[in-house]
């Protein structure tokens, strides 16, 4: 291939320039943008598409003589647009490699061969990376109604204490066993240890997968269990938060940013993962703002794709001036009313979901 140098600048202008951008910065030549870097004397110039999923290599970081890409960090030799193996795991085993191009100094200028980038290596992707059961396409199994009950209410795991949602949401599953021709299953988000959503949506739209980017790289994340529950296994679920200044509880939000990476394939591919389900809710409080907590949690699950039943959510607050915990939690224990309510909502719910799974078939 026959060569072109293209003139970028005068050397110390450029590392000027490169000083005030962590030796990195974008460079574009014709239409075609590249990485331009500095480490240790010498120039670097990469093409600027990550090998993973394309992401803008200038909008990176240099590390240790690599170009750290900015979604999901896998990292390239500045020089040789080699990947570092251990960045790319657990994903792929390597990352392959990015296109570098020539650079040489002659006179007082850079050039840049811009004829003869070198080959573009693909990435050697492992199969069974974090979470790839879920990347199957969503299809209900035959079998009974399938019915998750998920507590959103925080406590330590290990000295577990008494909460009022949880009993209601519980007592509903227990007695749904019995009563219903159903299958339950109980998770509470207080025994899972998950990281909060780190705003890969922010970088881009294209930066948050599904399976989510942080399952992917963290073989040791347990919101999988949440991702396997409610995309692969539930027919229903059933949602119980306490109110916690008026809201959801702090692990109801840290799910639900989490829960953006079902949502986000609505918007990238037109995928909906979430078909034919349905979500209903309990909700509890010392204090109230019962209405405002149900519409929120209404609309972000109806966002995934659930559908509610009538009368969608089963409440209990004694109200603002009537703060008194342990009042309020012999009244739940002891409420036949709560109780017979949270069982019918479960009862709404199965009938609703059966009906959206014999019109849609
Ligand atoms: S690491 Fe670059 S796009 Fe994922």
């Amino acid at each position: 291939m026959s060569d072109e140098w293209v003139a970028i600048g005068k050397p110390q202008v450029l590392i000027r320039e490169l000083e005030s951008t962590g030796f990195l910065k974008e460079l574009v030549i014709g239409e075609k943008k590249f990485v331009l870097t500095y480490v240790q004397g010498q120039f670097g110039v990469l093409n600027n598409k990550c090998n993973h999923m394309g992401a803008p290599l200038a909008k990176g970081k240099l590390k240790n003589g690599c170009v750290e890409c900015p979604w999901h960090y896998w990292q390239f030799n500045h020089k040789t647009g080699i990947a570092l193996s251990e960045a790319s795991q657990p994903l792929a085993t390597h990352g392959g490699s990015v296109p570098a191009l020539e650079t040489k100094i002659e006179g007082d200028l850079l050039f840049v061969n811009i004829k003869n980038e070198s080959e573009r290596i693909k990435a050697q992707y492992n199969l069974d990376y974090p979470g790839s059961v879920l990347a199957r396409e969503p299809k209900r199994e035959v079998g009974k109604i399938r019915v998750l009950g998920l507590s959103t209410t925080a406590m330590d795991k290990n000295h577990p204490r008494f909460s009022t949602s949880e009993e209601l949401l519980k007592s509903s599953l227990a007695r749904a066993n019995h009563e219903l021709d159903v299958e339950t299953r109980f998770l509470a988000l207080s025994e899972l240890n998950f990281r909060n959503c780190e705003g890969f949506y922010s970088k881009s739209e294209r930066a948050c997968t599904w399976p989510c980017s942080i399952t992917k790289m963290d073989a040791a994340d347990e919101m999988i269990k949440v991702y396997e529950n409610l995309v692969h296994w539930a027919d229903v679920v059933i949602v119980s938060t306490p109110i916690r200044w008026g809201s959801a509880s702090s692990l109801y939000y840290k799910m639900a940013e989490r829960l953006n990476s079902i949502q986000n394939q609505i918007t990238l591919k037109n995928r909906v993962l979430i078909q034919n389900k349905v979500a209903a809710f309990v909700i509890t409080g010392g204090q109230d703002n019962i209405q405002a907590v149900a519409g929120q949690m209404l609309t972000f699950f109806g966002e995934l794709g659930f559908s509610a039943p009538a009368f969608p959510f089963v409440a209990h607050s004694l109200g603002w001036s009537s703060e008194d915990m342990e009042r309020n939690m012999n009244y739940v224990k002891e409420s036949d009313y709560l109780h017979q309510h949270a069982f019918e909502l479960v009862e709404r719910s199965v009938v609703l979901v059966k009906k959206l799974l014999e019109v849609n078939k």
